[in-house]
């Protein structure tokens, strides 16, 4: 392991830093601004050497905005709605959708930038920010499918009562976007995609690392969507999020991350009946493996349900409940794939373990799994725990009980509690009082047994998966939470919902009515009464 860091001369040549990346723009009223005041560095979780020297390198530099400017982006996206009178919300939808295609067209040719800084800002391997940069594509073209759908079901006019009506779904007004930095991109697009197309206008403050992730797509968005329908900001959260907040005048919060920033934000806006809010929040998703299961399947899926992305995923499984009677062969099993799994730099083949981009974060684990040592708990694992500077070497801890620390926080990282069961009463029972209520993992054979869990545990969260582990795709699914866990449901057709409030237009049945529709509608004089067809 004391080798993890390379060389810089060993690093390939296509993912080398060359030197660090000034950001000084921020995309403002259509215009990508330049920047003069303070920047903020965008450390690198990546250790290089360099003449024998090990150092954190720099991946770049961003603007570090003041509240003036998040106020001087709040107004851009005012104007640009303008009070639902703006040319954005009042738009065809077809049309909008063409300028988010002109977005996508340009976002495909920049896959190879978007992943180099993916892994150089957040340690994710080569692998998985492909797929991150490709689902969020996937995403894009879904939503607009979606969309397409949604319009054409809205495009007839209803006759209920001797009352005409013609309802479709309009924009909220002005939407803060913010996003978490284990999906920076995927995630921020999954909500910034649909509060734009429904024609909402944004302010998007990018996740805590991964920033600069988004530069090489700053042209593309100033390029494709009218004047400041959509604006970036960079900075301390209460200089951006909070002055943004506490101005009263954002319309949709939508933000994934802890429950803890959430509320705070929340309580911030002084209107809150006005306030809609998309959340994704924290988990500590179970798996409950029972005396029937497959022990092989089993692992197979917790290893990747626990530590993909260094168990850094909302949905990863935090925490692993196995029957008794499984306990050795679960743990034997689980210890030897785990072995297996390769750490090294993100660009390494086959890689999967990586180091962790938060600062404080291997201090907290190591935190975390001193509490349950001194609780009765052990590492189970050979160099279980091990650290060098950002890497940290999963630790399997057992036995875990509830005196420990690891019980109720979410980790967020690589350690794995697993605590042994007699009853399944004991699994649940933790479901029932914990804060949390994303997804389970059942692990079992028999149907019968499964099917008496299925039924108290859907009320608990709201996926529960059997012999699979906890993800939130495919996207077309909802994703949502019960308790602290989420406010709101995505997914690729919710989210055009919850961006979007239905609206109608509406006649009473008369000859002089009939008359004023027809002719709005074969004038197509109006871009919302309209029984147009995109095809
Ligand atoms: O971090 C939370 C993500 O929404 C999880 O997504 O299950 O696709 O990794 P995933």
């Amino acid at each position: 392991m004391k080798n993890i860091f390379p060389e810089a001369d060993n690093i390939p040549v296509e993912w080398q830093l060359t030197a660090p990346l000034f950001q000084h723009t921020w995309l403002v009223n259509g215009e990508l601004r330049e920047w003069k005041g303070d920047m903020t560095p965008a450390v690198s979780p990546l250790f290089v050497k360099r003449n024998g020297k090990l150092q954190q390198e720099i991946v770049g530099y961003y603007p570090k905005l003041s509240g003036e400017e998040s106020l001087e982006a709040l107004e851009s996206a005012e104007k640009a709605y303008d009070l639902g009178r703006g040319l954005w919300p009042t738009m065809r939808v077809e049309d909008r959708i063409r300028h988010v295609e002109l977005f996508l067209h340009e976002m495909r040719r920049h896959r190879n930038e978007v992943v180099k800084y993916l892994m150089w800002e957040i340690g994710k391997s080569k692998a998985e920010s492909e797929m991150e940069f490709d689902r969020t594509v996937e995403y894009i073209i879904d939503t607009i499918d979606a969309l397409k759908k949604l319009d054409r079901e809205s495009s007839r006019i209803d006759l209920q009562q001797g009352i005409y009506a013609q309802i479709r779904r309009g924009p909220l007004g002005v939407v803060l976007c913010m996003a978490p930095y284990n999906y920076p991109l995927n995630e921020t697009f999954a909500t910034l995609i649909p509060a734009l197309i429904m024609g909402n206008t944004v302010i998007m403050k990018p996740a805590r690392y991964g920033v600069l992730v988004l530069y090489p797509l700053l042209e593309a968005f100033k390029n494709s969507f009218p004047v400041g329908v959509m604006n970036i900001v960079y900075g301390d959260g209460d200089d951006t999020a909070g002055v943004l907040m506490r101005s009263g005048r954002i319309d949709v919060l939508a933000f994934i991350g802890s429950s803890r920033v959430a509320n705070i934000l929340k309580k911030q806006h002084p209107k809150a009946s006005r306030l809609r809010s998309v959340l994704g929040l924290d988990a500590k998703n179970p798996a409950i493996i029972l005396s029937h299961a497959d022990v092989d399947l089993s692992v197979k899926e917790c290893i990747t349900g626990t530590l993909a992305f260094n168990g850094q995923r909302c949905t990863a499984l935090k925490m692993i409940f196995v029957h008794r009677s499984l306990v050795d062969s679960f743990l034997d099993k689980y210890l030897t794939e785990l072995k297996k799994l390769k750490y090294g730099m993100p660009w390494e083949e086959g890689v999967t373990l990586t180091p962790l981009p938060e600062k404080d974060k291997p201090e907290y684990l190591k935190a975390l799994i001193a509490d349950a040592e001194s609780k009765g708990a052990k590492v189970v694992n050979e160099n279980g725990g091990e650290t060098l500077h950002t890497f940290v070497y999963p630790a399997v801890l057992y036995p875990v009980n509830e005196q420990m620390r690891i019980f109720h926080e979410e980790q967020f990282g690589p350690i794995v509690p697993v605590i042994p069961f007699d009853n399944v009463e004991e699994a649940i029972q933790y479901m029932v009082d914990s804060s949390f209520g994303q997804q389970v993992s059942i692990f079992g054979s028999d149907p019968a047994d499964i099917s008496r869990m299925i039924d108290p545990l859907v009320n608990q969260v709201c996926r529960v998966n059997i012999n699979s582990k906890c993800q939130r795709g495919p996207d077309a699914y909802p994703f949502n939470g019960r308790k602290d866990s989420a406010e709101g449901t995505l997914s690729v057709s919710d989210a055009l919902r919850v961006f979007s409030i239905r609206t109608m237009v509406a006649a009473r049945e008369s000859d002089e009515n009939k008359r004023i529709i027809n002719e709005i509608l074969d004038n197509r004089m109006s871009n919302f009464l309209t029984t147009d067809y995109i095809l």
